[in-house]
């Protein structure tokens, strides 16, 4: 994975007009959309479900990243499967069955991605990197948009780029939380490829300057 894939969440869009927002980002250059979804429970904010993806998923194309901050995926896990999403990723923290989640999500064709908190080490990810699509090693703690980058958080993101290579695997490393350019090149050198950006890139007057800047840093 060499080229960066930019994801902007659409946690920081004005959400009264979602449709053009998702427009201003794939006009300005996102490779993928990031949704936060958010049950009040596993983090303390509310967010949207799998009504609003399903709206976006009619209204484009672009890759649709959901990023499920919810105690039960399990539970709710068919209706996400149902709605349009590319790629699911749940936390390891919450309270479900990781490795049948992360099999279930596979078997409906949809790719499997595995976040953890940053209080969270990175051994608890380890039996699970063969059977993923993406690692997310949180750069934030995750429930709200605007926070700082936690730079600590990279040893995880090299500890899984080294683990990658020595076991031939080949999944995606994602970043997620105070990504702007200068926090984008850090994470690009300890070996992320997908950047999420909220604030700086929908809070953004130029999205497509922001972007190309993410890229580029
Ligand atoms: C945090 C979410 C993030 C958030 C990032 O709970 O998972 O995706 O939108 O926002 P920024 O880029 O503003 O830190
Ligand atoms: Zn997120």
């Amino acid at each position: 994975h060499t080229d960066r894939i930019i994801a902007p969440s659409l946690l920081a869009a004005d959400w009264g007009r979602v449709t053009e927002e998702v427009c201003r980002a794939i006009n300005s250059g996102a490779d993928w959309l990031h949704l936060d979804v958010m049950d009040g429970h596993f983090v303390d904010n509310i967010s949207f479900g799998p009504q609003m993806i399903q709206a976006i998923h009619e209204s484009n194309d672009i890759f649709l990243d959901v990023h499920l901050m919810i105690s039960r995926p399990d539970h709710y896990l068919p209706r996400f499967l149902a709605c349009g999403a590319d790629m699911i990723t749940v936390h390891v923290e919450a309270e479900h069955n990781v490795s049948h989640t992360l099999a279930e999500i596979r078997k409906a064709g949809v790719l499997a991605g595995l976040a953890l908190n940053p209080a969270t080490p990175f051994e608890e990810v380890l039996p699970h990197l063969p059977h993923i699509d993406l690692l997310l090693p949180m750069t934030v703690v995750p429930g709200f948009g605007g926070q700082s980058f936690m730079q600590d958080m990279m040893s995880k993101v090299e500890a899984a780029a080294a683990f990658r290579q020595e076991n031939g695997l080949n999944f995606h490393i994602e970043v997620d939380g105070g990504i702007n350019a200068e926090t984008a090149a850090i994470a690009a050198k300890a070996g992320a490829n997908v950047l999420v950006a909220g604030s700086s890139s929908f809070g953004a007057q130029d999205m497509k300057a922001a972007i190309t800047s993410m890229r580029e840093a």
